[in-house]
């Protein structure tokens, strides 16, 4: 197949991971006999730098003219003290509501060779198989009034009707694939945007009776996501919650670096790790591309139904991991390697596998 990919590297250790993550592509293609034409774009910091704006015409207009684009990381400490629309996150909020993209997928999965990577106790992190279902497009993120003087900060917290039921909607059939189990998250207790917010995924959830709903407060998810991942199957809740509790569910994983997400549901799939630029470790080659490596899977699969290739990247990841080869942050005992050797480790799989040669 023929295929447009948008690629945004963005900031920090954003160009490290998503370079693998694009050389993982460029093998499927190759081997696979696809062609995909890749073509890079500003965002971020480095839109900032060279135009002055976080999110370049030219790099909407490019993805919104691609199959799917695969974006690193933005965010610079450089620009931290500016103005909202002159930060490098303005773009990927930015790009997100250009694209129309409202459902964030964030799986978390624990490998099993990563059980002590994790810094909670191994029986309680074994079989961690979760999705976080985020709400990508309204909430605390886009409500109106925002603004800020020197005396006040506003942000606004409404969710309608047809939000939260679309977006109820991708948990429910989502977990239909799955094993069938629900968590809305909300903070129903407290605010009227939640209390609107669970009365309509119950009412959804008459529509699938073959899965099961619960819902809890989000302070009480929080605790439960530590001391009984094992319990979720698919976590359904607003932007804010979603944001903050996925960075919670990747210490299951054995680090930050390994989640991979999806933004699904406008006209162009997003795809990128749920990490950020990491500005502590970029530019030493140590960051873990695995995130970045397994959004490309999700690529392949949601944007280009490339289903079987899809699995094949993540399979070659598993045997990597399994091997037990890990970059610094998955603290494995021996066989650390860096960004650049994970990629090409992950590639020595993959191309294995793409031309049949058993593992
Ligand atoms: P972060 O995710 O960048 O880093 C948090 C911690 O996790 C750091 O110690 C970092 O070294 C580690 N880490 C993250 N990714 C890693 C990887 N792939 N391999 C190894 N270690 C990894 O979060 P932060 O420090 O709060 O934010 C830094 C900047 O990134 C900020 O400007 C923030 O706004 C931005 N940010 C962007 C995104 C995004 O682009 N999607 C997401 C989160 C944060
Ligand atoms: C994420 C990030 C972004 C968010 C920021 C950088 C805008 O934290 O993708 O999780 O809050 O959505
Ligand atoms: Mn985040």
């Amino acid at each position: 197949m023929q295929a447009r990919i948008a690629v945004l590297p963005g900031d920090g250790i954003g160009p490290e991971v998503t370079r693998e993550a694009v050389a993982c592509l460029e093998m499927v293609a190759d081997l696979g006999g696809h062609a995909f034409r890749f073509q890079e774009l500003p965002i971020g910091g480095a839109a900032l730098d060279a135009c002055g704006m976080p999110l370049p015409a030219v790099t909407l207009e490019t993805c919104l003219a691609s199959d799917a684009a695969l974006l690193g990381a933005v965010g610079d400490p450089r620009h931290d003290g500016r103005p909202s629309h002159l930060k490098p996150e303005k773009g990927l909020l930015a790009l997100r509501a250009g694209l129309g993209v409202y459902a964030n997928l964030r799986p978390a999965f624990l490998h099993p060779a990563l059980v002590r990577s994790s810094p909670l106790r191994e029986e309680v992190v074994r079989g961690t198989d979760l999705v976080i279902v985020r709400e990508l497009a309204g909430g605390l993120y886009f409500g109106e009034p925002r603004g800020l003087t020197p005396e006040v900060g506003t942000n606004t917290l409404a969710y309608s009707r047809p939000e939260v039921e679309r977006i109820a909607r991708v948990a429910f059939e989502l977990a239909r694939g799955r094993r069938r189990k629900v968590t809305s998250v909300d903070k129903a207790n407290v605010l009227e945007s939640s209390q609107l917010w669970r009365t309509v995924v119950g009412e959804v959830a008459r529509d699938y009776p073959d899965v099961a709903l619960d819902h809890l407060y989000v302070d009480a998810c929080a605790m439960a996501i530590v001391t009984r991942p094992t319990s979720f199957d698919v976590v359904v809740t607003d932007n804010l919650f979603g944001d903050i509790l996925s960075d919670e569910a990747s210490v299951l994983t054995g680090s930050m670096g390994m989640l991979p997400s999806a933004s699904l549901g406008g006209t162009v799939g997003l795809f990128e790790p749920v990490h950020g630029s990491a500005p502590d470790i970029a530019g030493r080659g140590v960051a873990n591309p695995l995130g970045a490596i397994l959004s490309a899977a999700m690529l392949l699969r949601h944007s280009l139904g490339l289903e079987a290739e899809a699995r094949t990247l993540e399979e070659a990841v598993s045997l990597v991991l399994a091997r037990g080869y890990g970059t610094p942050d998955l603290r494995c005992e021996k066989n650390t390697l860096g960004t650049r050797g994970m990629g090409e480790m992950v590639r020595n799989h993959l191309s294995r596998a793409l031309l049949g040669i058993p593992a």
